[in-house]
């Protein structure tokens, strides 16, 4: 049996702050217009706000390279707007969630400024400064994740710095005990203004292994991972952040583990004395189109999927708490992944439930709730984001032609998710008075959070219905987990049971009719139908022929 927690019951909506919407009327999204809806997240029937950063940056990597921790980026308002925020979120119900990056600042914080200007300097062990090994021979022949090699020379100095994201974002030393202290005084800073939690970014990669060696082999990209990677100092570093700044307070942690698996994610969110994190965002999920990155990209396979979906909530049950989610601003819009643009409302909807009653922590990523879907651009100039460049340069470098290029990148940019936030059909979507920062998708005349808020049929209000359900019902929070139709390539099939109830969730992935038949011992009736995507659920002979992305939910007595 679960042992209960609020941050196991609550579900959360994620904001990327710069495409969310702008109260200023600078064509960047702001704090200003997270206020003006606070109305409508909390319409939304989720109980908390992760905020991807906030804080000033020169947005190398939009907000993940910080350069002050304890502010707000000009762009976004002041401590001030911030505080109101706060204030009206939690009026509301609201938890609010700041994101954490620990694991490197920008080259721009003062720290990093300080650590460049001699060996001597107080904050010069606050990163990972080297020597070479000879000329232009960086220490080790690790990649940046973001950009060529992973380190980066300073003439000044004659030494190279570490940065496994862009060289904009050189890593924290975390082993430096005054580095884990400045770390607390941050927590403290937000948890004492009232925040409830963080998520922390790469958080599994903030220890290095001892004397970062070279890697045995080179590989084309990621040289190095295995030496930052889950290293056993992660876990000490954690405790060390919960013993000293958490345990004191009522909040709620989720980590960012790339390359996890569930026994791994559970040395940190295992029920008991050694857990330090609440959840783990993984990507297992995430790579049912593609292999480790999403420019890699193969057809959607459904088995890998559910491969992957029951994996986590099989090894996780009863041990640990898992985080739910399908997008995110690191990754393109998931109906254009693994559902359907022509069934956009149907295919919507379909994902929804393919997550949402699943164990675990949903999060809501803007613009999913009213079926967003990727925007192509026309030219690999128009793309803004450090990684798309990363992968395009790669990918022109192993031979790809621009063409090619191109359209990788119209499928897998992380600029799919980070288009600007489709209010209405008025002037830029309504998310701007003036011309955005980004680009605004042109379908927005069809597909915005007006047109859908009052429509009982949209894809705003199966989120809106879905969460209540599982508000009310304590059967998808704590109730356990059955999968039927493991081989199925069509239809994902899952069963939650609790305390003599069963909900079972039958999710079509293609327009092809596929017949789907009852497990023995359940009855589908139409009274216990709960939720669908279409008119008229008729069930023949106790099962049915799905339409297009079809999806049915029954509730009823075990
Ligand atoms: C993970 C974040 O989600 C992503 O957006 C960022 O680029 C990297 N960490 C580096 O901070």
């Amino acid at each position: 049996m679960e042992k209960k927690s609020w941050y196991k019951e609550m579900a959360v909506y994620q904001i990327w702050p710069r495409s969310f919407c702008d109260g200023n009327g600078d064509g960047i999204g702001d704090l200003w217009g997270v206020y003006s809806k606070l109305d409508y997240i909390a319409s939304l029937n989720v109980d908390g706000i992760w905020f991807s950063p906030l804080y000033p940056s020169p947005n190398s990597d939009y907000g993940y390279d910080i350069s002050d921790y304890r502010s707000i980026h000009p762009d976004y308002g002041d401590l001030d707007i911030f505080k109101k925020v706060l204030d009206g979120a939690h009026e509301r119900g609201l938890r609010v969630f700041m994101d954490l990056v620990v694991n490197h600042t920008s080259d721009e914080h003062p720290w990093f400024v300080e650590s460049k200007k001699g060996k001597d300097n107080p904050y010069h062990d606050y990163y990972y400064w080297r020597k070479g090994k000879g000329k232009n021979s960086p220490p080790n022949n690790w990649d940046s994740l973001f950009e060529g090699r992973a380190w980066e020379y300073d003439k000044d100095l004659d030494e190279w710095y570490l940065h496994v994201f862009s060289k904009k974002q050189p890593d924290l030393n975390m082993a430096n005990p005054k580095v884990r202290e400045e770390v607390k005084e941050i927590m403290r800073f937000w948890l004492d203004m009232g925040v409830d939690g963080f998520r922390e970014d790469v958080i599994t990669y903030i220890a290095k292994a001892e004397g970062l060696p070279s890697a045995k082999v080179k590989l084309p990209a990621a040289t190095g991972m295995q030496y930052y990677t889950n290293l056993p100092k992660v876990h000490d570093y954690l405790a060390e952040f919960k013993r000293d700044v958490l345990d004191f307070y009522d909040c709620f942690t989720v980590g960012e583990g790339p390359r996890m698996e569930p026994s791994v994610a559970l040395s940190y969110v295992k029920e008991g004395p050694d857990k330090v994190l609440d959840m783990m965002i993984n990507f297992a999920h995430m790579e049912a189109d593609c292999f480790i990155t999403d420019f890699l990209q193969r057809p959607f396979k459904l088995t890998k999927l559910k491969k992957a979906f029951t994996k986590w909530q099989k090894e996780m049950y009863g041990k640990g708490w898992n985080a739910l989610y399908l997008e995110n601003h690191d990754h393109p819009r998931v109906i254009s992944r693994y559902g359907s643009e022509k069934y956009r409302v149907e295919s919507g909807k379909m994902l929804a439930a393919s997550y949402l009653f699943q164990q675990g922590t949903p999060f809501v990523y803007q613009g999913q709730e009213i079926g967003m879907i990727n925007t192509p651009l026309s030219s690999l100039d128009e793309y803004k984001d450090i990684m798309t460049k990363n992968n395009a340069r790669i990918a022109r470098s192993l031979g790809l032609s621009k063409k090619t290029v191109l359209k990788l990148a119209q499928k897998a940019s992380r600029d799919n998710a980070r288009t600007c936030m489709q209010w209405s059909d008025g002037k830029n979507g309504g998310f701007s008075e003036t011309q955005p920062w980004f680009v605004v998708n042109p379908n927005y005349p069809e597909i915005n959070v007006e047109s859908q808020l009052d429509d009982p049929k949209s894809i705003l209000n199966f989120y809106r219905d879905a969460l209540q359900f599982r508000r009310d019902n304590p059967i998808v929070i704590y109730g356990d987990y059955t999968e039927y139709l493991p081989k199925s390539e069509q239809l994902y099939v899952y069963e939650r049971s609790y305390k003599g109830k069963k909900l079972l969730v039958i999710c079509s992935f293609t327009e092809k009719p596929v017949r789907f038949d009852a497990p023995d011992g359940v009855t589908l009736s139409e009274q216990a139908q709960v939720f669908g995507n279409y008119d008229a659920n008729f069930v023949i002979s106790n099962g049915f022929t799905t339409r297009p992305y079809e999806m049915r939910v029954y509730y009823f007595d075990a």
